[in-house]
């Protein structure tokens, strides 16, 4: 769970303080990913010196931690250039081992710094091995899974059977023995200015830069031929020599530039050039040369990488004027909402295309019932919309969370129909349930934020769901813009059902009118800001409610806890006399979900049963509602809209109340402690 960022200057002369910069600019684009420590790789010498060394520079805390202890450390005045260089760095999440310079990456093989590694991913395996090489005299210095990588290459390197052995060639070996996810770049003091990257299971692009005309736009996969048997006789492996034609330069004096990152954020502001890369491929840079090779060849690989262009600017990753990724997040919505909708809705004819899924359409409508798996946010995405899916689509909907999904070993037919929602697309949990489903030939759809992901790259067909990047930890408007993509999903399938024509004319009338509404919903922030004065001492928070916006209800309690830390518990409002309202006094702050829908008489129960027990409600409420605020300690008045629309809006004072109580309990609103971005770990 971390960021890895690296550097290669090939025949452009960078000074030291700009490559110091371009990695900590670049560690800082992913530092949502993971912060409890982070680290750099460069060169210790300048050009002319003849003997190189690796500096290692580590340091616990967040990047700017790091970057003050850089300029402590070094001297960044100096003028000499550096015409090649390569820099790796990386911002931690820890997994195993506790935050600290020692666990942080770059993790190394020894005391000269031979080998040098940063990872994102588990290794799980890393006992085995760690085992394996300390019978070989190799000592370990931290508690880390990752150590054992750099480790593994030396002994590689130590016993390869030839003095030409590629650099790639190493890494190679050494993932055929690495078992869990990965993604990897390599430095080292015996291959000066060559980079090699590889990955299993976690993402990894490459950015390309050159002002001169690249030789390619595709760069052509080299296939290997190894014989493995074992760690003992791992050095008879052999991979073809790399020639022009089967590598990516700029043409010219072939002065480029790469940038190698976990994802576009860090890349974007150098180059939109960039290559994804795919599970197992080994990217290697030697002399200003980009090739790709992978051991095995099978039927379905693609034998060439394209380098596309990324749509992405710069300021969409920028904070602008909030003072948090989350708030501005929040307040994107009413864009949001229409770029997910964009070119799929047509608001004239009443029809709904998307695109990723028109071909698959009829599979989709005889399939045996649709399961919809995702984990925290997703997922309750997923549960938002459950009830108008089965409607529209007429068709049973399982909703799962990965990991139990997959502890339950659910069983999975061949005419199901599988999505998986994801933000980031990454997530572990849900990409191996992804898996397991591919594995019983069930049809998998994704619905991803993230172009190139994984869960997008491996599912049949899917759905982009368009919400722009999102960097602060709690997911916001990645939760809006997912709820619409299943909407529309359901109002495509539903497209031929005469019954339903009238049901799905009022939706899209409502979709239409959702971004001005969210506005209004927007505009209550200040109000929302007062409520959190009120409440930000307190240590509990309940939320109720039930039909279209419970999920509202279990989405808002986690934003609450995972940014204030309070504890907070989304209630179903039906189950309130089975246990939840022994909780119910005078001080017990409760916030009730009550919209004009048809669950509105039972909510008003609900009502009853905490008003009658002194609880005193903050009831969110739709603003034709005059009988829900009689009984209500506090009303936040929503604008009205069709009922299984309603959850778009009801959910957004929840997601600026969290943000309100964080700030005011004085904590890192982007940065939750103990929580990243992407969660590429089981
Ligand atoms: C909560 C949050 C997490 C994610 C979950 C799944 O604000 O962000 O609960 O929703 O980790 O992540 P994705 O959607 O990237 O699969």
């Amino acid at each position: 769970m971390c960021g890895i960022f690296a550097y290669l200057n090939y025949r452009v002369p960078r000074t030291r303080k700009e490559i110091f910069e371009t990695l900590i600019k670049g560690l800082q684009r992913l530092e949502y990913r993971g912060y409890d420590s982070a680290g750099v790789a460069i060169d210790g010498n300048n050009n002319e010196d003849k003997e190189r060394f690796i500096k290692l520079v580590k340091k616990r805390g967040k990047v700017k931690a790091l970057e003050e202890e850089l300029y402590k450390q070094d001297d960044l005045d100096s003028k000499a250039d550096f015409e090649t260089h390569f820099g790796i760095a990386h911002t931690r999440w820890a997994t195993h081992g506790v935050p600290s310079a020692i666990n942080s990456h770059p993790q190394r093989s020894d005391k000269r710094n031979e080998f040098v590694v940063i990872h994102n991913g588990i290794i799980t395996n890393y006992k085995d091995l760690r085992k394996f090489l300390e019978s070989k005299g190799y000592e370990f210095e931290s508690e880390t899974d990752t150590e054992t990588i750099p480790k593994l290459i030396k002994y590689m390197y130590d016993n390869r059977e030839s003095e030409d052995t590629s650099f790639s060639a190493l890494v190679e070996r050494v993932i055929q023995q690495l078992e869990g996810a990965f993604a990897l770049v390599f430095k080292s003091i015996h291959y000066p200015g060559e980079a090699v990257a590889t990955r299993r299971g976690s993402p990894l692009l490459i950015g390309v830069r050159s002002k001169y005309k690249l030789s390619t736009e595709q760069i052509p996969v080299l296939y290997g031929t190894c014989n493995i048997e074992n760690v003992k006789n791992i050095c008879n492996s052999r991979v073809k020599r790399l020639d022009s034609s089967t590598c990516l330069h700029a043409v010219g004096d072939k002065a480029v530039e790469f940038f190698f990152a976990s994802d576009a954020s860090a890349i974007i502001e150098h180059t939109n050039r960039v290559i994804f890369l795919e599970d197992d491929d080994i990217a290697a840079v030697t002399d200003g040369k980009l090739s790709i090779h992978r051991l095995e060849r099978s039927a379905s690989d693609d034998p060439s990488r394209a380098i596309q262009t990324l749509q992405m600017e710069l300021q969409q990753i920028m904070k602008g004027n909030f003072s948090a990724f989350m708030q501005k997040e929040i307040f994107e919505q009413p864009e949001s909402v229409v770029n997910t909708m964009r070119g799929r809705v047509n608001f004239e004819s009443s029809t709904v295309l998307l695109g990723g899924l028109k071909d698959h359409l009829k599979e989709i409508r005889r399939c045996r019932r649709l399961i919809i798996i995702g984990c925290g946010t997703s997922y309750h995405a997923a549960v938002a919309t459950r009830q108008v899916l089965e409607e529209l689509t007429e068709l049973p909907v399982m909703v799962e969370l990965a990991s139990d999904f997959l502890d339950r070993n659910t069983p999975v037919f061949r005419d199901d129909v599988c999505f998986f929602i994801s933000q980031s697309g990454e997530t572990a949990d849900t990409l191996m349930a992804l898996r397991y489903c591919k594995e019983r030939r069930a049809l998998t759809v994704g619905i991803t934020n993230t172009v190139g992901s994984s869960i997008s790259r491996e599912t049949d067909c899917g759905v982009h769901i368009n919400a722009g990047p999102e960097i602060g930890v709690a997911s916001t408007k990645a939760y809006t813009s997912q709820f619409i993509s299943l909407v529309m999903f359901g109002l495509m399938m539903s497209e031929d059902r005469i019954s339903l024509q009238k049901r799905r004319q009022e939706i899209i009338s409502g979709l239409k009118s959702l971004p001005e509404m969210i506005k209004e919903v927007l505009s209550l922030d200040e109000k929302i800001h007062d409520l959190a004065l009120e409440l930000y001492k307190q240590r509990s928070l309940l939320v109720m409610g039930r039909g279209y916006n419970y999920a509202t209800c279990l989405e808002g309690a986690l934003k609450i806890k995972e940014i204030t830390y309070m504890h907070s518990e989304g209630i179903l409002a039906g189950e309130l006399k089975h246990g939840p309202l022994a909780l119910i006094d005078k001080q017990m702050p409760v916030i009730m979900v009550i919209m004009k829908d048809p669950c509105f008489t039972k909510c008003q129960n609900a009502l009853q049963q905490v008003t009658a027990r002194q609880g005193r409600p903050i009831i969110l409420c739709s603003k034709e509602d005059t009988e829900s605020s009689k009984f209500a300690y506090k009303t936040i008045e929503l604008p009205h809209t069709v009922d299984c629309l309603q959850g778009v809006l009801s959910v957004i004072p929840l997601q600026l109340l969290s943000f309100h109580l964080a700030v005011l309990r004085g904590y890192d609103v982007d940065f939750p402690r103990n929580l990243a971005k992407s969660v590429t770990v089981e």
